[in-house]
């Protein structure tokens, strides 16, 4: 790279000068956008290892120092301090709000919970083993068919607001299709949190306190997950979104991307290996050899991540976080212990150490679910209701990025080279 901020490439003998995009927090870029035209030839990078897609202004991760803020805020601060819908407004808007906007944001939250009575039906198509991801993904692309697309400014706005509030009631509709107990409506005069807890755990005619330790928890779970820049379901919801399509049809394609055990399906993974080693006589080292056998695939799910080298900081949060919320609920869960051992004896082997591996957002979360009264196949759902402001920014941003054109990576064709059409009966 040269020192006025070019970096120099030679490709078969021809020199090309690449423009460099330093980012706010000194990040550098190579902009290879002339490498193609001038030259014929593309960059290879499998898994986008080392591909910027996007410049985005939302959230900023530092993956060696173990730093995360959402809009310049410290992830500790806002999990500490923020509640969730002054997350989501923080995220989709730039700024966290207002006395009078927060207000005004929670009201419009709460207003639009409902869903359209004929989506009720659409339950009724699903068996009841289908998991509640898939009963989400489609729900959220269903609203689609209720709320027209989104045209003006208002109009986008109007369908953020509808997908926030309707999400949790979907969610927590399809967990009640699930244990076959009927619907219950959310409430105005409850709170975003609330009404979820609500519609999850409350019986007719019955009254529901809700419980403040659990409240507190999921404001923490959900603002934890609310946002980390080009994943793989966030890259998902901005590629949907760039060849134009509506807010709902992108979102619930994350939905779907988020779903994958090596992505949001750890957190239910985590639990279901933590499980099976408890039943397994809680052998430690063995499960770690096992990571390290050539001949088994077996990985300690919640542990590694592309991004972070030295520890995860939302799992630093969520570790502290399983010890009071299950002490103040008086739960006693002999998998949080488990995890800590786990833990123990990985980060002291030579293998997790060299390849920097370490718990991440997931390894503790699903204790804290499970602690809440969550079910197990619940838990990626609960991931994906804190995502949704950051997929909804990044869908903004995507979509009013100046000259944003649909995304369309290349590739390097490894396939047959042109042969002659054979007639069947000489193949
Ligand atoms: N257990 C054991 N070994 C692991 C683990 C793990 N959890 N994760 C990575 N490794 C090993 C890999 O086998 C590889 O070893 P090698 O160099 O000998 O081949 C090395 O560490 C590097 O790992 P990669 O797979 O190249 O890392 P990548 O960045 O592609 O994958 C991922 C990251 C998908 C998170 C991976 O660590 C993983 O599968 N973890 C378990 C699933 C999980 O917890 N996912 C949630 C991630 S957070 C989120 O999405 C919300």
């Amino acid at each position: 790279m040269s020192d006025h901020g070019k970096a120099k490439l030679q490709i078969d003998g021809k020199d090309l000068e690449l423009p460099v995009t330093v980012g706010s927090e000194g990040e550098v870029g190579v902009d290879i956008s002339r490498l193609r035209p001038e030259t014929g030839a593309i960059t290879l990078d499998p898994s986008l290892a080392n591909t910027g897609a996007c410049e985005s202004a939302i959230t900023y991760i530092d993956g060696e120092k173990g730093i995360l803020r959402y809009r310049g805020y410290d992830i500790s601060d806002l999990a500490m301090h923020a509640s969730f819908p002054e997350v989501c407004h923080l995220l989709i808007y730039g700024r966290l709000p207002t006395r009078p906007e927060r207000e005004g944001f929670r009201t419009r939250l709460t207003r639009h919970s409902l869903v359209h009575e004929d989506m009720k039906k659409f339950f009724e198509g699903f068996p009841p083993s289908a998991h509640p991801m898939v009963i989400l993904s489609a729900m959220i692309a269903s609203l689609s068919a209720f709320y027209p697309e989104e045209d003006t400014e208002e109009e986008i706005d109007l369908n953020i607001i509808r997908l926030l509030a309707k999400a949790k009631t979907l969610a927590a509709f399809s967990y009640k299709k699930s244990i076959g107990q009927p619907f219950i409506y959310p409430r105005n005069d409850r709170t975003y949190l609330e009404n979820f807890l609500l519609m999850m755990f409350a019986v007719p005619a019955e009254p529901y306190d809700v419980d403040q330790t659990v409240r507190s928890a999921l404001n923490k779970l959900l603002i934890l997950h609310a946002d980390h820049e080009q994943n793989c379901s966030t890259t998902t919801v901005r590629t949907v979104g760039s060849g134009g399509a509506s807010l709902f049809a992108s979102i619930s394609a994350g939905v779907s991307a988020l779903w994958g055990p090596l992505h949001g399906g750890a957190n239910q993974a985590v639990i279901e290996m933590l499980e099976q080693i408890r039943q397994d006589g809680s052998d430690f080292q063995k499960y770690v050899d096992l990571t390290k056998s050539k001949d088994s695939d077996f990985k300690l799910m919640g542990f590694g991540h592309r991004v972070y080298k030295n520890f995860d900081p939302r799992a630093r949060i969520l570790k502290e976080a399983a010890d009071e919320v299950l002490d103040k609920l008086g739960v006693d869960d002999p998998l949080l212990e488990i995890a800590k051992q786990l833990e123990e004896v990985a980060l002291a082997d030579s293998y997790f150490v060299e390849r920097k591996l370490y718990p991440n957002v997931d390894f503790y979360s699903g204790v804290l679910y499970r602690a809440m009264g969550i079910p197990t196949d619940m838990f990626t759902v609960m991931f994906a209701l804190g995502r949704l402001p950051g997929w909804i920014a990044h869908w903004l941003e995507q979509r009013n990025a100046p000259g944003a054109r649909i995304i369309r990576p290349r590739q390097i064709y490894t396939g047959e080279t042109a042969r002659p059409w054979e007639p069947l009966d000489e193949r």
